[in-house]
């Protein structure tokens, strides 16, 4: 079984910042789910180089472009260190590998490629030509100030592409999600696509067009090629695309376009096969407005994995706002959640249970001769996993941590039912079954938690004598080795 997720990769004009960090955070959990479920994984992520954007920042900061670009590139991968982003591959478009495979394309494609003038905006922020009635005082809807571009340029027959590309839209319907955001894309490509213009002249900093002098790629061909690159293509293209109609790219909204339309249309020129989804997830903002540097309130991810720690900010980022929907990062609004979801309600479930434990000597003596409360409970643990599968398979992240604490509040509940400092007092033989089911939940919600907070599940697999590497270990009963001393798992954020 495959599976392959990819983020955007990130162009290296500025820093990485919590959108970049989010993108990074949802494909790794991704990625984490499916390697603890069994299948074999290729998870890719890194840095889009070429373009004129690049080429001028490196220019501000007076620096060759290449030197630059390295520099930069390290910080998306300090980044991603950082979240704990568990990439397979780390790519750089300006890699060798990639420019052999984005030229590969390119041939690939030639049978829909003409060469034509072109004239019209270009906004160099999105990388994009505009349409006039698109364009507010000079001012793109980025917000970037376009251009006058006129060139000789190379053009791909998009256009006939529509019906194709609606067909398959139509039959696929699960190939791009959220649904909101597939409709949006399918009343775009029946507006009518035009022909796109793939290739630049004016400046250099890009891949060079095949046996075309003075032309480099239109960064967006370039940069899309980079999903089948870290696969191994063109030299392994049957293992390249055995993991990518497995692929699920995670994008932001406002690059859907390019991966929704644009990339099938390359792909299907080159017949290719299509990955199996393009995800769209939302924006961020900082404390109500949009983030921006003029404003100073862009969110920083080192400044807040120091402030609040990497598994709280992994697990606001995903349980405070639906994958797909636009969210708001307010200092309140993490706190909160560190106190009560995280402290109050994980962290005090883990301590209470294991600490009595300890108190009790150490030993858990499995015992699951269950009676029915217990059973319930037991039940519920092993059916976990199975729950969050097809969840996690939607994409629907914010949903699989519901569910997860919903089993927690379970078990918080069962503590305070069964009163196991009660049933120790009294030498009741229930001491052990309410324990045993106690753990067994804890186990699983250790195993569901672990894709998104890998540091505190870990703790926990620690606490309880459990390796953690796989799913299949949910089935295995626990012994009556001694467990380790537990440590609280958070603090209560002032
Ligand atoms: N280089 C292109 C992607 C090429 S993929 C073949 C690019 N790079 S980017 O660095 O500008 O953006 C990367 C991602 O960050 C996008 O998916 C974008 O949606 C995301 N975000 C940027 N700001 C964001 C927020 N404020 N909130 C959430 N994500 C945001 O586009």
């Amino acid at each position: 079984m495959k599976f392959c997720v990819t983020t955007p990769i990130y162009y290296i004009n500025g820093e990485p910042h919590i959108g970049h960090a989010y993108a990074s955070t949802a494909a790794d959990i991704l990625a984490r789910f499916k390697r603890l479920d069994g299948y074999e994984v290729h998870f890719s992520t890194g840095t889009d180089e070429h373009g004129i954007k690049v080429a001028r920042s490196a220019e501000k900061a007076q620096m060759e472009v290449q030197a630059f670009s390295d520099v930069m590139s390290k910080r998306f991968r300090d980044m991603s260190s950082l979240m704990k982003i568990s990439y397979d591959d780390f790519i750089r478009t300006t890699e060798d590998r990639h420019i052999k495979a984005s030229q590969k394309l390119w041939t690939m494609i030639e049978k829909d490629i003409y060469k034509s003038s072109y004239k019209g905006w270009y906004d160099p922020r999105d990388e994009m030509f505009v349409n006039d009635s698109e364009i507010v005082n000079g001012i793109a809807p980025s917000g970037g100030k376009v251009e006058w571009m006129e060139e000789e340029s190379y053009f791909f027959k998009l256009s006939a592409y529509q019906d194709r590309l609606l067909d398959y839209y139509e039959s696929h319907p699960d190939f791009i999600l959220p649904q909101s955001r597939r409709n949006e894309i399918i009343s775009f490509v029946r507006s009518g696509l035009k022909d796109l213009c793939i290739s630049r002249s004016k400046f250099s900093w890009g891949i060079p067009v095949p046996n075309a002098e003075n032309h480099v790629m239109y960064v967006w061909i370039d940069a899309l090629t980079n999903y089948l690159t870290s696969l191994g293509f063109p030299n392994d293209i049957e293992g390249a695309e055995s993991y990518f109609r497995e692929c699920i790219h995670v994008v932001g909204k406002e690059i859907l376009r390019f991966h929704a339309v644009y990339w099938p249309a390359f792909l299907m020129a080159a017949g290719l096969p299509l990955p199996k989804r393009i995800f769209a997830h939302g924006w961020w903002t900082s404390e109500g407005q949009k983030m921006s540097k003029s404003i100073g309130n862009v969110v920083n991810p080192f400044e807040i994995v120091e402030k609040y720690g990497l598994d709280c900010v992994r697990y606001f980022m995903m349980r405070e706002v639906r994958f797909g929907e636009d969210g708001d990062f307010s200092v309140e609004a993490i706190k909160k959640r560190i106190s009560y979801d995280l402290a109050n309600d994980l962290g005090n479930l883990v301590q209470r249970v294991l600490a009595f434990i300890q108190k009790l000597g150490g030993h858990m003596i499995p015992d699951y001769n269950f009676s029915d409360e217990e059973k319930v409970l037991f039940d519920h643990s092993r059916k976990l996993i199975g729950k969050l599968r097809p969840l996690m398979d939607n994409q629907d992240l914010s949903n699989a941590l519901s569910t997860i604490w919903e089993l927690v509040a379970e078990s918080n509940k069962f503590v305070n039912d069964q009163k196991p400092w009660e049933l120790a007092k009294q030498n009741d033989p229930k001491l052990y079954r309410v324990l045993t089911a106690l753990c067994e939940a804890i186990k699983s919600i250790a195993f569901g938690i672990a894709p998104f907070m890998p540091d505190t599940a870990r703790k926990i697999f620690d606490f309880i004598n459990i390796e953690g590497t796989s799913f299949a270990e949910i089935e295995d009963k626990f012994s009556s080795q001694r467990f380790p001393k537990p440590v609280p798992l958070f603090l209560k954020s002032e």
